[in-house]
C-alpha cells in the first residue's frame, strides 16, 4: 500500500510485487479562493484518510490483512501534510506489523513513468505544481541538471489562472484558453546556465493584463498562448541540452503539467532531433498519487529491505539527488 500526502492529494494505491496497480483513490484538496493552505489541508486529509484507504482496498478487492508492505511519501513537501502520511503509515505498519519504507516523492514521479511507459534509463522532466526538474541516473542518483530557481511551472500557470478568476487547478483551463490563439506577445525568456527562472515572467504576464491594451489590441487566449510558449520553450532548450550532454536514449514527461499536449510537442519534437524515444506518463499517474509510492516502496524493498522506525522521519526539503537509488546501477 502506497500512501501519498505531500500537498493537496490524499492519495492511495494498492500495488503488487510484479507493478500490477490494483487500486488507486485519490482525495485533493481544493482551495474555494487563493492557494494551498496546509493548515486546511491537513484538516481534509485527517477527515478523509480512513474512507479513501478503505475504498482503495475495496476497488483491490482485498482485505487490510492482506497488505505486506506500507510505503509512504516523506519528502520533500508541506510538512504538517507530510506528517499525516507518516504517521498514518507508521501506525499500521505497527498494527499490521507488517514492514514500512520512506519515499522520496520526486523519485516515485520517475519510478511510475518508467513502469508504466516501460522504459529503462530516462532524462525526465518532471513538472508539476510545486516541482520543475530535469534529472537522470548518473553515479548511483536521480542527478538533477536543470530546475527552476524560483516558481514552479504549474504553480506560475495556476497562478496565472487565478489572477484572471480560473479556479484551481489552471492548467487544463489555461491549455483551451492558449488553443485558441497564435498571437505571440513578448514576454521575458530566462535561463541561467542549466537553471530557469520563471518570476520575471510571472510579473511581465501581469503587466499585460493590467494594461490599456489588454482587451483593445490583444486577448486573454494571446496571454495565454504567449505564456505557454515562453514557458515551455524553456523548459525544451534545457531539456535538449541535459539530453544532449547525458546522450541518454530516453525522454520521459512526467508530472501535473506532461498533461499538457503542447509541452508533449515540444519534448517530442527535441527527442526526436536526438533520436531519442519519447514518452509520457499516462495521465492517471503523471499527477500525484499513491501508486508511484507504493511501486518505488517496493523497488526500494526489493533491494534495501524495510526502513526503521527512526529512518521514517519526514524531510520536507529533501532533494532527489540527494539519495543513492540502488535498485538501479
Ligand atoms: P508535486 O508535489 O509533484 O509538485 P503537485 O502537487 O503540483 O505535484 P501534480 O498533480 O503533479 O501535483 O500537478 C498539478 C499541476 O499540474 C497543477 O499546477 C496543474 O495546473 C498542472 N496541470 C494539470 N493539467 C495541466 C495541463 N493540461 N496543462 C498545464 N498544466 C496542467
Ligand atoms: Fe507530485
Amino acid at each position: 500500500m502506497g500512501i501519498e500526502s505531500t500537498a493537496h492529494t490524499w492519495s492511495v494505491g494498492i500495488v503488487d510485487f510484479s507493478g500490477n496497480v490494483l487500486s488507486l483513490v485519490n482525495d485533493m484538496f481544493i482551495p474555494e479562493k487563493g492557494g494551498i493552505h496546509p493548515i486546511l489541508v491537513r484538516e481534509q486529509h485527517l477527515n478523509n484518510f480512513i474512507n479513501v484507504i478503505n475504498r482503495t482496498l475495496s476497488e483491490a478487492s482485498i482485505s487490510i490483512r492482506d497488505i505486506d508492505l506500507i510505503a509512504f511519501s516523506k519528502s520533500p513537501g508541506l510538512g504538517p501534510i507530510l506528517k499525516i502520511g507518516a504517521q498514518v503509515s507508521r501506525l499500521l505498519s505497527q498494527l499490521l506489523d507488517i514492514p514500512i519504507v520512506a519515499v522520496n516523492h520526486c523519485i516515485a514521479h520517475v519510478e511510475i513513468g518508467r513502469l508504466m511507459c516501460k522504459i529503462e534509463d530516462p532524462l525526465t522532466l518532471y513538472v508539476s505544481g510545486g516541482n520543475t526538474i530535469v534529472s537522470a541516473f548518473e553515479s548511483e542518483r536521480y542527478q538533477i541538471f536543470g530546475e527552476t530557481l524560483d516558481i514552479p511551472i504549474g504553480n506560475l500557470i495556476d497562478s496565472f489562472a487565478r489572477d484572471v478568476g480560473i479556479p484551481h487547478p489552471g492548467g487544463p483551463r489555461v491549455e483551451q484558453l492558449a488553443k485558441k490563439s497564435s498571437k505571440y506577445l513578448s514576454l521575458p525568456y530566462v535561463v541561467k546556465g542549466m537553471d530557469l527562472s520563471f518570476s520575471g515572467l510571472y510579473s511581465a504576464v501581469k503587466r499585460l493584463l493590467e494594461s490599456k491594451d489588454f482587451r483593445n489590441n490583444y486577448n486573454l487566449n494571446d496571454v495565454a498562448h504567449s505564456l505557454q510558449e515562453t514557458a515551455f520553450a524553456m523548459l525544451t532548450e534545457v531539456t535538449e541540452r541535459a539530453l544532449a550532454h547525458t546522450g541518454k536514449k530516453e525522454v520521459l514527461l512526467t508530472g501535473g503539467v506532461a498533461a499538457n499536449k503542447n509541452l508533449q510537442e515540444k519534448i517530442k519534437y527535441i527527442s526526436d532531433e536526438h533520436d531519442a524515444r519519447f514518452e509520457v506518463v499516462p495521465v492517471r499517474y503523471a499527477g500525484d498519487n499513491g501508486a508511484m509510492i507504493g511501486w518505488t516502496g517496493i523497488l526500494r524493498y526489493k533491494a534495501l529491505g524495510e526502513n526503521t522506525i527512526s529512518d521514517t522521519q519526514i524531510n520536507p526539503k529533501e532533494r532527489m539527488d540527494q539519495i543513492t537509488i540502488p535498485w538501479r546501477s
